[in-house]
């Protein structure tokens, strides 16, 4: 059976969106939401969580909600990902997340986003990430009408 998979992210310029729309479309089935929305972690089995990096911290409705939702996060099986203009910079926030509310990770990834102009986005690489999930945590589709 596949996993009860939620996606929370959030975004200022719309490019962690964009990356996080990429990805549901790639698993299918996914609950994608905002990390202001109140959501019932609990009934999660994978939990993918996106932030922008901003001055080298994620944004603040992200952090809150892993705060909000930290005990339940610890149980679970947990992928992140940061969207920054520079992937160094994104890993260390990333890294800084990961360290400051000791969630073990089952994968993780930078990814480049945009800021006006300056388009770094790669949608392949975004999907491989995402199809990698796939293979890992969902069953492979049954071939149908065989009886
Ligand atoms: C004020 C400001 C601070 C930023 N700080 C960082 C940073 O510390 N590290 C980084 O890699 N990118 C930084 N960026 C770039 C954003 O992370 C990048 O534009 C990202 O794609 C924005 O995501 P969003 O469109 O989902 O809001 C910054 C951008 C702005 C405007």
């Amino acid at each position: 059976m596949n996993p009860k998979t939620l996606l929370i992210y959030d975004t200022k310029r719309g490019s962690t969106e964009m990356i996080a729309s990429w990805i549901a479309e790639e698993l299918g089935s996914v609950d994608l939401k905002r990390a202001s929305e109140e959501v019932d972690v609990g009934s999660y089995d994978l939990i993918i969580v996106g932030t922008p990096v901003y001055n080298l911290r994620p944004l603040e409705t992200v952090e809150r909600f892993i705060e909000r939702n930290l005990d339940a996060l610890k149980k679970k099986k947990v992928v992140l990902f940061t969207v920054g203009l520079s992937k160094r910079l994104a890993r260390f926030c990333l890294n800084k997340i990961e360290s400051k509310y000791g969630i073990k990770l089952v994968t993780e990834a930078v990814f480049l986003g945009k800021l006006g102009f300056i388009n770094r986005m790669d949608e392949k690489e975004v999907r491989n990430f995402a199809r990698k999930i796939k293979e890992t945590f969902y069953s492979k589709e049954e071939p149908s009408g065989t009886t």
